[in-house]
């Protein structure tokens, strides 16, 4: 009976009932109104978890992948999982470890730690990237020309060139107006490392049978090492020490591309004029952990370019001890094993596939490296976990590390590289080749490429990550 001496207790208080009706009411829709809130925020929340949580398992799977991939293909390497990112690489306990650190007075350890995740989102982003110094970067780029040129010009007398003029004197003979190189031009590119163990088997035909070669420095390409290293001949990287030999290495080879990976120097440039071939530039990332060799910049290079990179001469399958070369004596090189675990993780995330007398086997089978679709799923799981970390929420398009963008207005087509400076050999040179290529005669790939990215190019800023870029945007209507 007591809703019956409820409703008649209210009714001895008909007076204040208005009063305590309103304040019940209000109250009723004050709870719904914040409980309506709370919820909203609560599945907002719950929504972002269960995209992180099913991020997480991708790549949690992605990472099993990885460790039966260093398991089959490793040579006694292991991977240990640590969570959905990040992973240890182990060397077999009893791996002689021949590099001493005379700094620390230690061994090279057997263990190294990698993000997956960073790794991948970092070589991924490489094959959309412009490896190329060029003028339109130049002139993009907060103070590229008064403070990022200088940098790439040995004996230069100034720090910075707050004149352009002194700069370009330097940097004409290789500046390109434009990108000469365009990400997808070539299906398989081989880079040739310089190391003895080429000698131990005949990859020469199947190094020719790539669409692009890329070679290293002085090494030597004629019939005295056909068989083991091929005669094919595109792209050259080389420091500038190598500058004094490369009148006689390039004879007979008018259009080998040049593509200097260290500073420029006088003596370069005194060398450019006495050949034919096309000279750029290289415009990479500093790797301070992961591999140190040079061979990483011809690898750069060729992601930037291609879309299968196979890798010969590099020695890199665990159980090496000496560092030789194909065509002479042996020098002292750095830290092996690290490299070594470094290019193994590479294998595995599909960038570089390893060729080497150790493998010579079953070199065709990549059955074990994880696919084409579980990388391109785990990469974008990483660049979301990435993006919803870090204050960049939301932004998940192909421009989310633009930083800086430049204009290339397509009615100035700018000078080809070198016309300003023209040596009588350079007249005849074949430098500009690349550089006036008609789109049309692109490979498919690499136009639907160039149209899905709207005519952009992507440059690195600085440092050793692709995180901050300078972007370049041009017409798409001046080449389609
Ligand atoms: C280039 O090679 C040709 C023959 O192959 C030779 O006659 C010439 O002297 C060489 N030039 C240089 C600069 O080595
Ligand atoms: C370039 O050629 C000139 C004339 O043939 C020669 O004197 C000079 O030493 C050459 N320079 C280099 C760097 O090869
Ligand atoms: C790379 O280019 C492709 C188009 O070919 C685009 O779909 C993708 O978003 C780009 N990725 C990055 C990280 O820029």
């Amino acid at each position: 009976m007591r809703p019956h001496n409820k409703s008649s207790s209210n009714h001895n208080h008909q007076t204040r009932r208005p009063t305590v009706l309103y304040l019940v009411l209000a109250a009723v829709f004050f709870s719904l109104l914040v409980f309506s809130i709370q919820s909203s925020f609560f599945t907002g929340a719950r929504k972002v978890d269960l995209i992180a949580e099913n991020d997480i398992r991708i790549l949690s799977e992605f990472q099993s992948g990885v460790q039966q991939c260093v398991a089959n293909r490793g040579f006694g390497l292991t991977a240990h999982i640590i969570d959905h990112c990040n992973l240890i690489l182990k060397f077999p306990e009893d791996t002689k470890s021949t590099w001493y650190n005379e700094q620390f007075k230690v061994y090279e350890p057997l263990q190294y730690k990698y993000n997956v995740c960073e790794t991948l989102l970092l070589w991924e982003q490489y094959r959309n990237m412009t490896t190329v110094l060029t003028r339109e970067y130049l002139d993009s780029r907060p103070k590229g020309w008064e403070d990022y040129a200088p940098q790439r010009i040995a004996q230069l007398e100034t720090k910075k060139c707050y004149n352009k003029t002194p700069c370009e004197e330097h940097l004409n003979l290789i500046l390109p107006a434009k990108p000469p190189f365009h990400p997808r031009q070539f299906h398989k590119c081989a880079v040739v490392g310089n190391s003895g163990d080429l000698l131990k088997t005949e990859f020469g035909e199947e190094i020719d049978s790539h669409d692009a070669v890329i070679r290293d420095n002085e090494a030597p390409v004629n019939e005295k090492y056909a068989k083991h290293v091929g005669l094919k001949r595109d792209f050259r990287l080389v420091v500038r020490g190598a500058a004094r030999n490369m009148v006689k290495i390039l004879n007979g080879s008018a259009d080998e591309v040049l593509i200097i990976k260290s500073v420029t120097h006088r003596d370069f440039n005194a060398m450019i004029k006495n050949i034919t071939n096309p000279v750029y530039l290289f415009q990479g990332i500093v790797l301070r952990r992961g591999a140190k060799g040079t061979g990483m910049k011809s690898i750069e290079l060729a992601l930037s370019m291609c879309d299968i990179v196979d890798i010969y001469g590099f020695t890199v399958d665990p159980g090496y001890t000496e560092w030789t070369r194909y065509f002479s004596t042996p020098r002292k090189g750095h830290n092996p094993l690290q490299g070594r675990a470094y290019y193994q993780l590479l294998e595995c995330l599909g960038v570089i596939r390893i060729h080497s007398p150790m493998r010579s086997k079953r070199k065709q089978d990549w059955s074990d490296v994880p696919s084409q679709e579980m990388i391109i799923r785990a990469h974008a799981a990483a660049l979301r976990l990435k993006r919803t970390q870090g204050d960049q929420v939301g932004d998940l398009g192909q421009f989310g590390s633009c930083k800086v963008w430049g204009n290339v207005d397509p009615d100035t087509k700018g000078p080809v590289s070198g016309s300003p400076d023209m040596s009588d050999v350079r007249k005849f040179s074949n430098y500009n080749k690349w550089e006036v290529m008609p789109f049309g005669s692109l490979r498919k790939e690499a136009r639907d490429h160039f149209i899905q990215m709207e005519g952009v190019s992507l440059y690195k800023m600085d440092g050793n990550k692709l995180d901050d870029l300078v972007c370049v945007r041009h017409s798409l209507k001046s080449e389609v």
